[in-house]
């Protein structure tokens, strides 16, 4: 599996600094998609050809070739590394920039030089277009003036001629033609971090990076060693099965746990469904799992997996890692996968312990994933105090089924979530009475 980061940031924001060291750091591969975009600006000065040409503009994408060796950039196979950095480039880059030809064109181009490989890519819309399942998505901010500085002295390393005030002038111009194109703008992907790098030190942005870089690898690891649909095997099955039976003693004899209207989970199992309930402890989800006699896959905040000990639990309980607040592609896809294989999967819609008096935002993700399957929803109210020496009971409710609830209106699983956690809650008060 490839590792993929891309970092975003308006014109000299620090982005190819931060690129090339975190390349050198852990061993990626480095693509400066800016160069592209200036090769093609070169060739369009060189061969006279009018942004508005398009049919000229089509014919030279057809027979361009950029390559890149070393530090150095080769257009048609000639090393252009330092003209594409020259005033002429500087000023007409970001108008070709909006051409939607050469978008195309350098877009297919950059995903074909950076396909299956551990590569840091650096550009304006990495995160949003050219790689928006990448693994880590940066977005570089900074003051203009700081940004005009830093340009100057650059080119002053280069031997590039230049003024402060060209700088500035050239920086703010294209950073109003970037951010404001139609096609892919420069903007931050909603999963992006921002940094703002006004402040701070070389280090001190190449620090931050390297470590959400660090912990994402660590992240990507335990993901992959964590839940694998279809490897529930009989060692697993025996691991719970000892698990489940100590557990149940202490539990037990603590809070003299009470299940009832078990018959609605019974009625939708064989077909895979998922478990719904309120999250008021720890100990709510192990209650539901080791009272049940059919595997509940829970999902659970992917933190939980730093821990070696609970590594080896989740392994076998078959908990599927989710990244909380943020769209978690990899989650969905292993949750949909679970359920089309008919395993049933527990989630809570709170998304945290005490959700609601917390008034957080109940998530959606229950409704949407058992939509999407076909599935039912079960919803089990959890009542009870978690206080040693009382009572707990897990009362199951009727199958909840998603297309019962499904409108034309954009927020309809918004809405048919809350209507699932108010019956989740009526739950919580008591058993539902039967007909
Ligand atoms: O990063 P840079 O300053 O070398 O980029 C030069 C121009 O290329 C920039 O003004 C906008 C354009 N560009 C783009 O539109 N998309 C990218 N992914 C990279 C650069």
């Amino acid at each position: 599996m490839s590792f993929v980061v891309a970092v975003d940031g308006s014109s000299g924001s620090g982005k190819g600094t931060l690129a090339t060291a975190i390349a050198k750091k852990f061993n990626l591969m480095y693509l400066d998609t800016g160069a592209t975009y200036r090769c093609i600006t070169l060739e369009m000065i060189n061969k006279k050809i009018d942004l508005k040409d398009t049919k000229k503009i089509k014919e030279m994408l057809k027979n361009v070739e950029i390559d890149f060796k070393g530090d150095d950039t080769f257009l048609n196979g000639e090393n252009v590394t330092k003209e594409i950095r020259e005033k002429a480039v500087n000023d007409l880059v970001s108008p070709v920039s909006k051409i939607p030809e050469v978008r195309e064109s350098l877009t297919a181009l950059q995903r074909k030089i950076a396909e299956g490989k551990d590569v840091i890519l650096d550009g304006r819309d990495i995160g949003t277009v050219v790689f928006p399942n990448a693994d880590v998505k940066i977005y570089l901010e900074c003051d203009l003036e700081e940004r005009a500085k830093r340009r100057l002295k650059q080119n002053q390393e280069k031997g590039i001629e230049s003024t402060l005030e060209e700088c500035r002038e050239n920086l703010r111009t294209r950073d109003k033609i970037d951010s404001s194109r139609e096609i892919a703008p420069a903007k931050p992907a909603d999963d992006a971090i921002i940094i703002d790098t006004t402040n701070l030190t070389i280090k001190g942005v190449q620090d931050k990076v390297s470590k959400i870089i660090v912990d994402k690898k660590k992240i990507n690891k335990i993901r992959e060693q964590s839940y694998k649909i279809g490897e529930d095997n009989i060692g697993k099955y025996i691991y719970r099965c000892i698990v489940k039976f100590i557990l149940r003693i202490p539990y037990l004899l603590v809070y003299f746990p009470k299940t009832t209207n078990m018959h609605y989970f019974k009625e939708v199992k064989d077909e895979g469904c998922i478990v719904t309930a309120n999250h008021l402890n720890m100990l709510d989800a192990a209650g539901i799992i080791i009272f049940n006699h059919t595997p509940i896959d829970f999902v659970g905040k992917i933190e939980l997996y730093k821990n070696k000990f609970l590594l080896h639990f989740f392994h076998n309980f078959q908990v599927i890692p989710v990244n909380r607040g943020k769209n978690d592609i990899e989650s969905i896809k292993l949750c949909m996968k679970a359920l089309k294989n008919k395993r049933v999967l527990g989630i809570f819609p709170e998304g945290t312990r005490k959700g609601l008096e917390k008034a957080e935002k109940i998530k959606n993700g229950a409704v949407y994933l058992a939509y999407k399957t076909g599935k039912k929803i079960v919803p089990v109210g959890v009542q009870g105090s978690f206080k040693p020496f009382t009572r707990v009971c897990f009362n199951y409710g009727k199958p909840f089924d998603p297309k019962d609830y499904k409108t034309d209106d954009e927020d309809w699983l918004d809405k048919a979530s809350e209507t699932l956690m108010k019956q989740i809650v009526e739950l919580s008060k008591g058993p539902e009475k039967q007909d």
